[in-house]
């Protein structure tokens, strides 16, 4: 049975390293997960992978299935997850290539599917959403937007006075309904570029993709140094 889920984002699609064991789609009460969930073995630990934006890189952020996806790895038995997710970098910190484990967010998302509770709802259901266990690199403030756009300078702006260190796409609702199902979360995210108006030059998808190959390199060495210290 495998304890540990990496959702793989923007920049890793795929874990290279991992020894597929085989794959399974699982059909959820809430509809089909983004891609075929892999249950493999890294580093002689079995691990579940799943690609948060499906094969292809075709669901956008908005449009992800984030209550498929966590209940699909919480029917195989999953415990831990680590979201891997490319971010703008926002403070002085966080520039292109740099891997943050925030253990704070700030919620911008709107009209996305954001709880497990919505037809039974009881005061229990009330989850500690304060803390993260998993700080393996400084922690941070995820803000997460709705995109599919990125942000404007103003917004960036917006987005720092806020308290925000980095910023993302995917980590909500995703953070939450993990917690919803009881689920430890934590997230790896490496910043791909600076956000809108941090400095001035036009963000290319190439700079953003030449950056995360990099970063992604590291998550994975990341990855692996961390799965004998979680299981
Ligand atoms: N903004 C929001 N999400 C992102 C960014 C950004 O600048 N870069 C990568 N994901």
């Amino acid at each position: 049975m495998s304890k540990l889920a990496i959702i793989g984002g923007t920049g890793l699609a795929r874990l290279s390293d991992l020894k597929i064991v085989h794959k399974q789609m699982v059909n959820t009460p809430y509809g089909p997960a983004s891609a075929p969930l892999i249950i493999g073995e890294l580093c002689n630990e079995s691990v579940v992978f799943i690609a948060r934006h499906g094969h292809g890189h075709t669901i956008p952020p908005h449009k992800i299935n984030y209550q498929a996806n966590i209940w699909a790895l919480k029917s195989l038995g999953v415990e831990q997850i680590i979201a891997v997710a490319a971010v703008g970098g926002i403070t002085e910190k966080m520039a292109p290539k740099t891997i943050v484990v925030p253990d704070q967010l700030i919620d911008y998302t709107y009209g996305r599917e954001h709880t497990f509770f919505s037809d039974d709802f009881n005061p229990d259901r009330h989850i500690d959403f304060t803390r993260s266990e998993f700080n393996v690199i400084d922690g941070g403030v995820y803000g997460a937007t709705q995109g599919p756009r990125l942000e404007t300078a103003a917004e960036i702006n917006k987005l720092e006075k806020d308290g925000c260190d980095i910023v993302g796409m995917t980590g909500m609702p995703e953070a939450a309904l993990a917690r919803e199902l009881e689920m430890d979360y934590a997230t790896c995210a490496v910043v791909a570029n600076w956000g809108a108006g941090r400095v001035d030059e036009e963000i290319t998808m190439d700079q953003i993709e030449t950056n995360l190959i990099d970063g992604m390199k590291r998550v994975r060495i990341l990855i692996e140094t961390t799965l004998p210290l979680v299981l």
